[in-house]
């Protein structure tokens, strides 16, 4: 359906804004995840609402965002949807159009690699035994083994609670790295320890209560950890990652998708690893506006 044809049906709709200033981080997600699902996601317009009211830096770094995650066919979309008042599903569903999940598989496997390299070096990854936390691919998996000779990547993810980009199951039968759902909250006791225990932008979907528990359960599975997240403590770069990620789930799984998202800051998440038996090896944390991956990685180091 062309642009003219379907701009007839856009009409902004004074209930469909939200109030983000208002409200903290969690309440964010909260609201925005209650309104998707009492609304029908074409009478949303969050994205619209956003760009209308975002000004200077912020607005800079959405549009940075949108194009480095997206690519700049979609900031054309964005303005173009955004000239005409478009709803979020057009806006989404045109993304989609030209997006590659596989094209993005492989720059995150890519960098998730550059990342193990740069903090954790070529002596530790050499036969190492890793677990991918929350992973969705093996395509790290394939460079890990084939460079380092990994000797196990076994990635665990939690069932229904989010969206995932694929068939998990269906991608990892036919692949050499291992798969297995658990509940979220604990790593079963039986598994072994692992040299590497990796999340890769997973804490921000973890309640603060499941996080601690969680984490607690790994420290008796890991000789070294690396966690890498969003470095966020501003609500409107909360209120962007959000929209980046409603876009992102929306038009990877094709289905309206809310995400739940905490930030956590790498102080709190080091507050979560005792100095008696952890030791900090590695830190790198980015606080830079200006930086669209405005993110920390910290690695921990069993004593
Ligand atoms: C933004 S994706 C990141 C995927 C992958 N780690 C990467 O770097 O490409 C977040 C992933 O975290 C997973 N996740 C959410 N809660 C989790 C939990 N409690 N334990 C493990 N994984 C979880 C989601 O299912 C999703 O696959």
């Amino acid at each position: 359906m062309s642009i003219l044809s379907e701009r007839s049906k856009f009409k902004i709709n004074e209930r469909s804004f939200i109030d983000f200033d208002l409200i903290g981080p969690k309440d964010t997600t909260d609201k925005l995840v209650k309104y998707y699902f009492n609304n029908n996601m074409n009478k949303t317009y969050i994205i619209l609402n956003f760009v209308k009211k975002v000004r200077g830096e912020y607005k800079k770094r959405f549009f940075r965002m949108i194009n480095l995650t997206f690519g700049k066919h979609a900031v054309r979309i964005l303005i173009n949807g955004i000239k005409r008042g478009a709803n979020d599903i057009w806006i989404c569903k045109r993304i989609a159009e030209q997006y590659s999940i596989e094209a993005t598989d492989q720059i995150r496997a890519n960098r998730r690699v550059k990342m193990l390299e740069r903090y954790l070096g070529p002596e530790i990854l050499q036969d190492a035994k890793i677990m991918d936390l929350g992973g969705e691919d093996a395509l790290a998996h394939n460079i890990l083994f084939n460079k380092y000779n990994v000797k196990d990547y076994h990635v665990l993810n939690v069932k229904g609670e989010y969206y995932h980009r694929r068939n998990l199951e269906e991608h990892f039968a036919a692949k050499k790295a291992k798969f297995m759902w658990y509940d979220g909250k604990r790593l079963p006791d039986n598994l072994p320890v692992y040299d590497i225990i990796m999340m890769n932008n997973v804490v921000h979907h973890i309640s603060i209560h499941d996080l601690k528990t969680l984490i607690d359960s790994m420290k008796k599975h890991a000789k070294y950890v690396i966690i890498k997240d969003q470095n966020i403590k501003d609500k409107i770069l909360h209120e962007i990652y959000v929209i980046q990620h409603m876009i992102y789930d929306t038009i990877t799984t094709g289905k309206v998708a809310a995400p739940y998202i905490e930030q956590y800051s790498a102080e709190y998440i080091k507050s979560l690893f005792s100095p008696d038996d952890w030791s900090l090896i590695k830190e790198n944390i980015d606080e830079s506006l200006k930086n669209y991956n405005m993110s920390y990685v910290l690695v921990l180091h069993s004593k």
